[in-house]
């Protein structure tokens, strides 16, 4: 069981709670929202990611939604499963690395200018360890966006991100990265017409 300060503690209980490299042994080459979603989502990282950026596209698989025609210095990608991984054409590295055993990036401090994390918050159990690990591994200033929607895999998704409602969800993932340490955490809703939902929150690392 996890802890951390000021969550209560059943709020990261899930129903299977065996070694995620169980149930990520398998890959999965699917979209996990619509594509009106990613392609949300997409234009939302043209605004949000700078030309020349060093990208950390945290619990990545096949695909990481960044803009096709934008040129990134770096992108480096960290999952569960390694087919998935190497079949990602954006990442110039990639490492396998189960975050909820090791909250802790293997990366050195400051290597990059943005983080992301598409999809993935509800299967965190140590999620404030998680933010302070991306906070040191983001140069100073660097910016980290939670991209959120309403789909799980209800097995693996942690209590709160079943039993909250969305307000209360969106508020959770904003106070992990408050309680990490990071400054203008804020809420973006970018939800397409009739499509699953986006829900970004992002907030900068302190300088
Ligand atoms: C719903 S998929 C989303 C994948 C991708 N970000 C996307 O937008 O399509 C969930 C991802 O979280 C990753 N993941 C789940 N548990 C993890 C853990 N304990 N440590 C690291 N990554 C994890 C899995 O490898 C999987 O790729």
């Amino acid at each position: 069981m996890t802890e951390e300060p000021g969550i209560p503690e059943h709020w990261f209980e899930r129903a299977d709670s065996a070694p995620d490299e169980m149930f990520y042994s398998v890959p999965r080459m699917v979209a996990h929202i619509d594509q009106a979603t990613i392609d949300a989502l997409t234009r939302f990282y043209e605004e949000f990611i700078p030309a020349n950026a060093r990208v950390l596209d945290l619990m990545s698989s096949w695909i990481s939604h960044l803009p096709e025609d934008t040129d990134y210095r770096h992108v480096s990608g960290l999952g569960m499963n390694a087919e998935e991984l190497n079949t990602n054409p954006r990442l110039n590295d990639w490492c396998v690395h189960n975050l909820n055993e090791n909250p802790a990036l293997p990366y050195s401090e400051g290597t990059f200018d943005r983080a992301l994390i598409a999809v993935s918050i509800q299967y965190l159990t140590r999620p404030v360890d998680v933010m302070k690990s991306i906070a040191s591994v983001l140069s100073p200033g660097g910016r980290v966006c939670i991209a959120m929607s309403h789909r799980c895999f209800p097995t693996k998704a942690i209590a709160a991100f079943q039993r909250l409602p969305a307000r209360d969800r969106i508020r959770l993932v904003m106070f992990y990265l408050e309680n990490a340490g990071f400054e203008e955490v804020e809420f973006i809703d970018r939800s397409p017409e009739g499509a699953d939902p986006l829900w970004l929150v992002v907030g900068t690392a302190p300088g």
